[in-house]
């Protein structure tokens, strides 16, 4: 059994997904004290925000002598891949998420195509190039649409779903000739393009040990029925029937238990969060991409979703010892509505006042994400995703109906937010 309370935790990231990981850990009996680095506003409210440059192993090490901390919980995917959580644990330090070797999974798409390929996991068939003539040859002999991929980490911005065979051209010379994701570019994938519905699926591994987080959907598209821009993610809701019964034991089988046994036989302990998207296809689901983290906004859904607590899972997972069978999950569905500053995903509004409202129905939360809390005590607007309104009900619609009545009692000069979030999952529910 767990004793209560020895765990002094620190957070590393400032979104919406560590705001929501660090209400976990407030209300986890096995956690007595929590700091987060760099933490935002709503984070700065309920803890200490430290500074540190947690793309710097050396860096967080330091924080964390400098704290006492004895445990961390790694949120962005930047630490990750930059070996965070080698340094740590080389200290005797435990962390949650993996070491460099399987953050790579993220870091480097050319690695995940070839390792999906080696363990026989169902994803695009794709080509990685390093030459642009090579690739303007090959995406010439290719239908379209056909879809462009910078290898390395470039914030959700690197991938281009091409129409024509100028638009493809038009991508490899940006990624590959003017280099505008830098270094990430050196590299580039081309895939074929599948149809089908997303679904995000977010695992907590160990080893060959996992815990299924409900299937999730976000809405990446700035205006309402998936229109505009693409953003950071606009909202997302769990559970999603998209994924049938039928679709999990493929996903289980075909997907889950080799990729977890490839990474075994590649030789990575894999423990932390393995992130899968998927595109159910026709044929089955097939692989998008592996993220080695909580996706934002659907980390902010999950989190209410577990009655056993997510710390103490987190815990075991980076001790090595989690046993996937004790999980509880809550029944019923959670949504999140991101309120986003104006402007957003272009040129963004800063430093405009919020208010939030006094009191919150039950079931209803607000998380903080690109916020900023100023000397004279006032939370103000400081990035793109502002905030999320997350709601839990029996059903979707109940947590929608929540969510939606809190919204518009945050205000901030310039908000914008869209008003169909789960629409998709409220279709299939038959209340649409
Ligand atoms: N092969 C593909 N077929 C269809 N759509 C794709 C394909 N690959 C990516 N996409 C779309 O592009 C989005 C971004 O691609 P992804 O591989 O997830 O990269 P990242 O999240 O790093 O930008 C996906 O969420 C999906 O909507
Ligand atoms: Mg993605």
């Amino acid at each position: 059994m767990a004793t209560q309370g020895n765990l002094d935790v620190l957070i590393l990231g400032s979104g919406g997904r560590e705001h929501s990981l660090l209400k976990a850990c407030l209300r986890s009996p096995r956690v007595a004290k929590v700091r987060v680095a760099p933490g935002n506003g709503g984070m700065a409210l309920e803890a200490e925000c430290l500074e540190v440059d947690a793309a710097n192993p050396a860096a967080v090490l330091a924080l964390v002598r400098q704290t006492g901390s004895n445990f961390v919980i790694v949120g962005p995917e930047v630490p990750l891949a930059a070996g965070v959580v080698d340094a740590l644990e080389a200290a005797g330090v435990p962390a949650y998420g993996p070491l460099a070797a399987g953050a790579r999974l993220e870091a480097s798409k050319a690695f995940s195509k070839d390792f999906m390929v080696r363990h026989k996991v169902p994803t695009a068939s794709s080509e990685t190039f390093r030459q642009l003539e090579p690739a303007l040859a090959y995406v010439r002999r290719q239908s379209v649409p056909i879809v462009i991929k910078a290898s390395g980490l470039a914030a959700g911005k690197g991938v281009v779903i091409a129409t024509t065979h100028a638009e493809a051209e038009a991508a490899l010379r940006d990624m590959m000739q003017a280099k505008i994701f830098g270094a990430s570019g050196d590299e580039v994938v081309i895939e074929e393009f599948m149809q089908g519905e997303e679904a995000s699926i977010m695992l907590m591994v160990c080893g060959e040990e996992y815990l299924m987080l409900p299937p999730s959907q976000d809405h990446k598209r700035v205006g309402e029925g998936d229109t505009g821009l693409n953003t950071g993610g606009m909202g997302a809701y769990a559970p999603t029937t998209v994924v049938t019964p039928e679709v999990e034991r493929r996903l289980r089988e075909e997907i889950i238990v080799p990729t977890l046994r490839g990474l075994k036989a590649d030789g990575i302990d894999y423990r932390g969060t393995l992130y899968v998207g998927i595109m159910v296809t026709a044929t089955g689901p097939r692989v998008v991409e592996y993220n080695v983290r909580f996706g934002d906004p659907e980390c902010q859904v999950l989190m209410p979703s577990l009655e056993t607590d997510p710390v103490q899972i987190m815990e075991d997972i980076a001790l090595g010892r989690f046993r996937s069978a004790s999980v509880k999950l809550r029944p019923g569905a959670t949504i999140i509505i991101v309120l986003a500053a104006g402007g957003y995903p272009g040129e963004i509004r800063k430093g405009d006042v919020i208010t939030l409202p006094v009191n919150l129905p039950a079931g209803v939360d607000i998380v903080h994400g690109g916020t900023k809390r100023q000397a004279d005590g006032r939370v103000v607007t400081a990035g793109g995703r502002v905030l999320g309104v997350v709601a839990h009900g029996a059903t979707l619609q109940e947590a929608a109906q929540r969510a939606y009545s809190v919204v518009p009692q945050v205000k901030f000069e310039g908000s914008h937010y869209r008003r169909d979030i789960g629409y998709r999952q409220l279709r299939r529910d038959g209340v649409l």
